[in-house]
């Protein structure tokens, strides 16, 4: 099956000396980030849904040097466990500028956050909100809702989320425990190319907010919009903007009071993330050339299976273009990044580079073959940090 990503042959400016430069220095496979794109996806974002107080979702790329630029720009963190509280944690960062949006926890992770000064929680169902019961008096819930989004990439509603016409009764239930449900949260689903389920997911939200508002005095005062903000995995561009422009529309309706919250992860990261890998051996096995890779789907490429991602891939050969695989360096079949693709002919030690691989790369590859892990390089420093 032809494979329908963006793939470049050649370079722009200086990006094949750059490219080649850093593979001398430092070796492949690489990656290579580049803490400027975080600094623009987070301004832009910000920009585009003012008002909005953005909480970076650690889980996408739980790198120190990306918690350190988003800390710098003052963006909060929205952890999912208690290992990305310790890594919060180990950073320095301010615990009361940190979420927990994970629906199901154990009781030890929830006094981990607590330690660490985080006060919001998400659940979303009568069992998780009675795991709060002891700490009512320094905890505000925020209830997920389901939304499911067929059209999402990731739809993460399947798992999470209670429906809408269960809220009243959970939150009734929060009021009789003393527990203190603040608002309402939901996830459209990763790789949301429609802002118009962001803008039907809070106006169903904010109606039963109001309705739950008018009949009791515990106020409901937080919506948050998640995440699902798109990286540009096509190449045809993501004005950031333009996307939320609906979504603006949409907030601009609510009270002014309400506190909106977001959790963006992949739109902040994705972008910031480049990945260089070497040609370590040829073959042509049925017509078609082989390129076998020194980063693979059970590394750097790991989001291609998990995350269901098609990373844009750039190449520097020259002269007409083939029918072409290119193969992780497992001896598994199926770590193959890309499987019916046409590039020049490639030889080894020539390089291939991976664009927007920031997002649930890193963050989910494994040791399989006992291969080390692609390298993560600092741009800004110049220093490999792992
Ligand atoms: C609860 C929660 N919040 C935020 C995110 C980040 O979403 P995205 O990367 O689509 O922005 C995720 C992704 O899995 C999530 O599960």
């Amino acid at each position: 099956m032809a494979d329908e990503r963006p793939v470049k042959v050649g370079s722009t400016d200086n990006e094949e000396a750059l490219y080649r430069d850093l593979a001398r220095e430092f070796g492949t496979p690489l990656l290579v980030y580049d803490q400027t794109v975080v600094e623009q996806h987070y301004n832009a974002l910000s920009e585009a849904l003012p008002g909005v107080r953005l909480f970076y979702a650690v889980k996408a790329l739980p790198q120190a040097q990306v918690i350190q630029t988003i800390d710098r720009l003052g963006g909060g963190f929205d952890v999912a466990s208690g290992g990305e509280t310790d890594l919060l944690l180990g950073l320095k960062v301010f615990g009361r500028r940190t979420i927990h949006t994970h629906p199901v926890k154990k009781d030890e992770e929830i006094r981990t956050a607590l330690r660490y000064g985080v006060t919001t929680f998400v659940i979303d169902n009568t069992y998780e909100l009675e795991k709060f019961i002891p700490y009512r008096s320094r905890v505000g819930l925020v209830l997920r809702v389901s939304f499911r989004s067929p059209g999402a990439i990731v739809d993460l509603s399947r798992k999470f989320g209670c429906n809408l016409a269960e809220v009243s009764a959970i939150v009734r239930r929060a009021n009789e425990l003393g527990v203190h449900v603040k608002g309402l949260s939901f996830h459209v689903g990763s790789q949301c190319t429609d802002a118009n389920k962001h803008v039907e997911s809070i106006e169903k939200c904010s109606a039963v907010m109001h309705q739950l508002n008018a009949e009791s005095s515990n106020l409901m005062n937080v919506l948050d919009i998640g995440g699902g903000f798109p990286a540009d995995y096509d190449r045809k561009g993501v004005r950031i903007s333009e996307f939320c422009a609906p979504i603006r529309r949409a907030l601009a309706g609510l009270p002014p009071d309400w506190d909106i919250l977001a959790e963006p992860g992949r739109y902040l990261v994705a972008a910031a993330v480049t990945s260089i890998t070497s040609v370590v051996g040829r073959s042509v096995r049925d017509g078609l050339n082989w390129y076998y890779l020194d980063d693979g789907v059970y590394g750097s490429y790991s989001g291609q299976i998990y995350d269901h991602a098609c990373y844009p891939l750039q190449v520097f050969g020259e002269g007409d273009l083939y029918r072409s695989v290119l193969a992780g360096p497992t001896c598994d079949s199926i770590d193959i990044i890309a499987e019916d693709i046409m590039l020049p002919a490639l030889h080894t030690g020539d390089l291939v580079i991976g664009h927007e691989m920031g997002a649930y790369t890193a963050a989910t590859r494994t040791r399989f073959n006992s291969l080390p892990d692609a390298r993560f390089l600092d741009l800004a420093t110049r220093k490999v940090v792992d």
